[in-house]
């Protein structure tokens, strides 16, 4: 008999991963669950890791060290997903904009005008973080067959946020009001971080993930003109070029707190499935999100750190809810560093009974 070729090997493998399936369309019960910063700081193994890299993006650069953290938390609780540890602000550095992080504080990005960052060019910013595809590959190898890997990158507006206020904001004030007195620079950085997203997530693809996440994680607090401007034409440019250069991988789209602009972004920017947050209401959203789109998310970071009695109730409606639609356990926002890493055993002892 002949030998079954390695690309039918490999899909007939892939059609057994739950994410996968769940992200085809169908309806898994109990679903699939990873969580969002499953590798990070609530978990000693990482904190051990982190202590031996005191630079952070060296770190995320570091094939052998994110490849064993990305690890971390497969072998810890057996999640259907393993997420790639990087980060959203490696474009910017890779498109070179000084970005580094302060201890205790976060993020911290040079200070330029919306002028020079619209400047920065996207050619050759994939190839510079091609340590991140190497990670991919690495964590593919060390997977479970059932185990799907994602790829992802920060959505142009969120990343473009960071560029321009130099740092995590409050209300992203320098951002809106330059995304309304000069819509013509704006819109260029934004274009320009599309075409950069899109040849990074391409090449996550081509180096093994299966799935691909866009985080928006600043979605929030958008008047619907702007929305469609920063939000929906950006996403729908890195989508359609991902398509274009023949990669079919389901794409995730997360617009942190959209509100009822998720059903427009849902519907007009060219995305697999959605990821909801925790602010969203969970019957509006059943009532008018796609009927068919795969959901994800949306259990409340804070009842996973808080444990017990709240955090079975939580998950027994989120299951109820989304009962009988393609569906994707995993919170409305990352995991805090302050969250009991036995928590997370009972969160998933609770969904997979
Ligand atoms: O496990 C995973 O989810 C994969 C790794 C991952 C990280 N960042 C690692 C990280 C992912 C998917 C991200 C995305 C990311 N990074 C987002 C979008 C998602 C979101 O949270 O809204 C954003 C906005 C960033 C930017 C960023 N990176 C901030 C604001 C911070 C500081 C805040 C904090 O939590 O400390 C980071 C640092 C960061 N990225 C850490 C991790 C594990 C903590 C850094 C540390 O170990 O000191």
């Amino acid at each position: 008999m002949a030998e079954t070729p390695e690309v039918l090997r490999r899909t007939m493998k892939m059609a057994k991963r739950p994410l996968l399936q769940v992200l085809a369309g169908e309806t898994l019960s109990p679903p699939p669950v990873w969580l969002m910063r499953q590798a990070g700081r609530y978990l000693p193994e990482y904190r051990a890791v982190r202590a031996t890299q005191p630079d952070f993006i060296a770190f995320c650069l570091n094939p052998e060290a994110a490849a064993e953290v990305t690890l971390q938390p497969i072998r810890r609780y057996g999640f259907d997903a393993s997420i790639v540890f990087a980060d959203i602000l490696l474009i910017p550095h890779a498109m070179g904009q000084k970005v580094w992080f302060e201890k205790g504080e976060g993020p911290r990005l040079a200070s330029l005008s919306l002028q020079d960052l619209a400047k920065l060019s996207p050619e050759g910013a994939a190839d510079r973080l091609s340590p991140v595809c190497e990670t991919l590959k690495r964590v593919r190898a060390g997977l479970p067959d059932a185990c799907t890997l994602i790829g992802f990158a920060g959505a142009p507006w969120t990343v473009a946020t960071y560029m321009i206020e130099g740092a995590g904001s409050k209300d992203r004030w320098k951002a809106r009001s330059a995304a309304w007195s000069d819509p013509a620079t704006m819109d260029r950085l934004l274009a320009n971080l599309a075409d950069a997203t899109a040849d990074y997530l391409i090449a996550q693809a081509h180096a093994g993930a299966d799935v691909l996440k866009i985080f928006e994680s600043w979605a929030e607090g958008l008047p619907a003109p702007l929305f469609d401007r920063v939000v929906i034409a950006p996403t729908r440019r890195i989508v359609e070029r991902v398509r274009a250069a023949g990669i079919t991988a389901p794409i995730i789209g997360f617009p942190k707190g959209a509100g009822p602009h998720y059903v427009h972004y849902a519907q007009e920017t060219g995305i697999t499935a959605i990821a909801t947050d925790h602010g969203l209401d969970t019957g509006w959203a059943v009532a008018n999100l796609p009927a068919s789109m795969p959901v994800q998310g949306q259990l409340d970071p804070a009842v996973l750190k808080a444990g017990g009695k709240a955090l079975e109730s939580e998950v027994r409606r989120l299951l109820d809810a989304w009962a009988g639609r393609p569906y994707v356990f995993n919170l409305g926002h990352g995991i805090n560093p302050d969250v009991p890493p036995e928590n997370v055993g009972a969160l998933l002892a609770h969904i997979r009974g």
